[in-house]
């Protein structure tokens, strides 16, 4: 068995060799050729002496053949390498980015994704994916909200285990799944006032009722390994942190993976005055229980003088070790260290049934806001369409940031989606209007928000005034999200609103079409454009989704997985917030409120419409009490009150009225999609366990209480039916 193989490998290995495989560098140059400067140099020889446990960034059969290579044929120990890379939402065929994709509410096809992605990935020698990031976020500044699940920690939790499972598979040796890091660990997610990198400053209660239960979830699905993060939490970097790393994960949780660094996270505790040193950094993090350093030089260039000065123990460095092999044996790295970069592999993948996969999770990710007049979807009648904005023949938005091997330019856009879909009688006209009004756009340059150039608005209102309808696409460019892209302002950057104001007046039919990374301020085009349509950053085929879409091929299904603000100053904005003392009360002013503005959402987490309506009746309880040895089964009728059949995304939340900590004001705790025929009705079915109503208490333990909970069921977070029982 495994371990057994472990025991043995280990047994055989120098303190120098066990080290090395707590190693990780970037591949940062060319490995098939000479390796060029003293550092690459240096690399090369560690390589060739086993003293590297993995490589990220490098990519192809052939790059990743030969890095293999080089320790295989070189060195004593030949301990297979692991080829890391941020595979997030695909690898070269393109899916949403995950905030879109988790509108869906669809855990079948973000694990289909998931499977697709690693079977890219795994053909060009990839066997490790820094991915799913499960940062619960509620802070539109922050520019990495487009990388995770959003604000709620139920749903964050269905979609990692989801993301793991197809990543995984159920075997981890098949060449065709690949490891899979639940990142990152913990905190990250609540950087103060949205600034990437920024301190977090929570408590106990939130850490482990909100940030922690995601990772929970994946510990407790197998994942392979966690990644731990850049923020001090509540003093303390999350990479030195032995409160949540030996204790919590590797204690509580009882979990066997490993631990790698974020991108040199354990050099960076010296900046946050925690270290000393680079020695005394990675004494910091090995005692914490950090398994791998990534790209820091810490473990590399310290632990050996730790060990022999005795500040470290030689057993917390087999720990380490014996947990990075575990996962290498999984992956069948020892029966075959070659076995991910296989062309044969390469050779058999239907990169067009991938495109067909992405097409339909994107139309399934896209959320309907709002659609008056019945704009949407088109009717026949309209025979002469205008389709205008920056983002309208954009090939490249919709790749979105972290876009691994997925080439710039190569989605379809909004214009080539709208001209796929009409037939020959239908006139379409394009014009771009403006800019994003960002610079220009690359992956490490700072952008230049609100440039203010509106030479193009004239054209793009003549042709607005000669359609039957607009299209208007605006939004973000791909690299406003992501990591290092927070933003103070998160409304249309540039002269965009203005562009919006001009087409809107010269043709009321607007169908604003929004391509974003993060919720958007957006309460102007809310009041005034009658149809808005969420369409994320959708990958490969997003244009030909959005026509879906808008052509009434595919009835909008997608919910917001997190709230859109009426104004940035809400922000951190989400549903589950507490009561206060002082509930909002609109005729005084010493309520918990905006003098200036309202305090809910302009669109709030799980809305979402349909071109059908859904009409939901009365909840049935099965029981109005519970306790620990029952559960309560809540009946609710679905009805689809419209002409075209639809798909639902029925929710379920409850309420803990009184607790010894003080509780949200409704938790998401289940949910269902059903698909209803026009005048169909479903008797939709949810059941209450013991384990929706445990949270971390006030003895720090996680437990039910007794007493009086609500209990909720809607189509979204605001608009629900509720009922009441005991818990005794
Ligand atoms: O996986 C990423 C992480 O999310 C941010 N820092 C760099 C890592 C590796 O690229």
């Amino acid at each position: 068995n495994v371990e057994k193989k472990v025991d043995s490998v280990l047994s055989l290995m120098t303190l120098e060799e066990k080290i090395g495989q707590m190693v990780q560098y970037s591949g940062t140059w060319d490995l098939t050729g000479p390796a060029s400067g003293d550092k690459n140099q240096y690399r090369k020889e560690q390589l060739k002496k086993g003293l590297v446990g993995s490589m990220l960034n490098v990519l192809s059969i052939e790059a990743t053949r030969e890095a293999q290579k080089l320790v295989m044929e070189n060195s004593r120990i030949k301990i297979p390498l692991m080829i890391g890379y941020d595979v997030i939402h695909g690898y070269k065929t393109i899916f949403p980015v995950p905030l879109g994709e988790t509108a869906s509410w669809d855990l079948e096809a973000m694990e289909e994704t998931a499977r697709i992605s690693a079977v890219e990935a795994a053909a060009d020698g990839v066997n490790w994916t820094f991915s799913p990031m499960i940062d619960v976020s509620r802070d539109a500044r922050w520019g990495r909200i487009m990388e995770g699940s959003g604000e709620d920690p139920f749903l964050t939790a269905q979609v990692a285990v989801a993301k793991i499972k197809g990543y995984q598979g159920t075997d981890l040796s098949d060449p065709n799944t690949i490891a899979a890091t639940a990142k990152h660990f913990a905190g990250y997610g609540f950087a103060e006032a949205g600034r990437d990198y920024n301190t977090v400053n929570v408590g106990d209660n939130q850490l482990h009722n909100t940030i922690l239960p995601p990772f929970k979830a994946a510990a407790k699905a197998g994942v392979a390994t966690f990644m731990n993060s850049f923020n001090d939490l509540d003093g303390t970097p999350a990479t030195g942190s032995k409160y949540l790393q030996r204790e919590i994960l590797k204690g509580d949780w009882n979990w066997d993976g490993f631990i790698v660094s974020d991108w040199a996270s354990i050099a960076e505790m010296r900046d946050h005055g925690f270290a000393e040193d680079l020695t005394h950094a990675a004494e910091i993090a090995i005692k914490a229980g950090s398994d791998m350093d990534m790209e820091g030089g810490a473990y590399e260039t310290g632990l050996v003088e730790l060990l022999q000065e005795g500040k470290v123990d030689e057993e917390l460095i087999n720990d380490a070790v014996r947990r990075i092999l575990r996962v290498k044996f999984k992956l069948g790295l020892f029966e075959d260290p070659y076995r991910y970069s296989n062309p044969e592999m390469a050779e058999k993948i239907d990169f067009q049934e991938h495109r067909k996969v992405a097409r339909e999770v994107a139309k399934k990710s896209i959320v309907l806001l709002k659609n008056e007049k019945s704009l949407l979807p088109l009717a026949s009648s309209v025979k002469n369409i205008a389709v205008i904005g920056p983002l309208a023949d954009d090939k490249n938005t919709p790749i979105g940031n972290w876009r691994a091997q997925g080439e710039a330019n190569s989605a379809v856009s909004i214009l080539e989606g709208v001209k796929n879909a009409v037939g020959k009688n239908v006139k379409v006209t394009y014009a771009k209007g403006a800019d994003l009004g960002v610079g220009e756009r690359s992956f490490l340059k700072p952008l230049e928000i609100n440039t203010t150039d509106k030479s193009g608005f004239k054209a793009a209102v003549e042709v607005a005034k000669k359609a039957d309808l607009v299209i208007l696409a605006l939004g973000e460019d791909a690299f406003q999200s992501g990591e290092g892209r927070s933003q103070v302002n998160i409304g249309l950057a540039g002269v965009q609103k203005e562009l919006m104001q001009e087409i809107y007046a010269a043709n009321k039919n607007v169908v604003l079409v929004l391509q974003n990374g993060r919720p958007l301020e957006i309460s102007w085009a809310a009041e005034n454009i009658p149809a808005i349509v969420m369409a994320w950053q959708l990958g490969t085929e997003s244009g030909n989704a959005i026509a879906d879409v808008l052509f009434g091929k595919y009835n909008p299904s997608g919910k917001l997985p997190v709230s859109f603000p009426r104004a940035v100053g809400q922000e951190p904005l989400y549903y589950n917030q507490k009561n206060t003392g002082r509930p909002s009360n609109p005729t005084d002013v010493t309520y918990s409120a905006y003098t200036d503005e309202r305090r809910d959402a302009l669109y709030p987490f799980g809305f979402g419409l349909s071109y059908t309506t859904f009409e939901y009746g009365d909840l049935e309880l099965s029981s109005e009490e519970m306790d620990h040895n029952s559960e309560i089964t809540v009946t609710v009728p679905v009805k689809n009150t419209g002409k075209v059949k639809g798909k639902e995304v029925v929710q379920l939340y409850l309420r803990d009225m009184v607790a010894t900590t003080t509780r949200p004001v409704k938790e998401l705790k289940a949910f269902e999609l059903v698909e209803l025929q026009p005048g169909e009705t479903k008797e939709v079915k949810f059941t209450i366990t013991e384990e929706m109503l445990q949270f971390y208490n006030a003895d720090k333990e996680w437990a039910s209480e007794e007493g009086e909970f609500q209990v909720m069921v809607g189509g979204n977070s605001r608009d629900l039916k509720v009922e009441s029982f005991r818990f005794n």
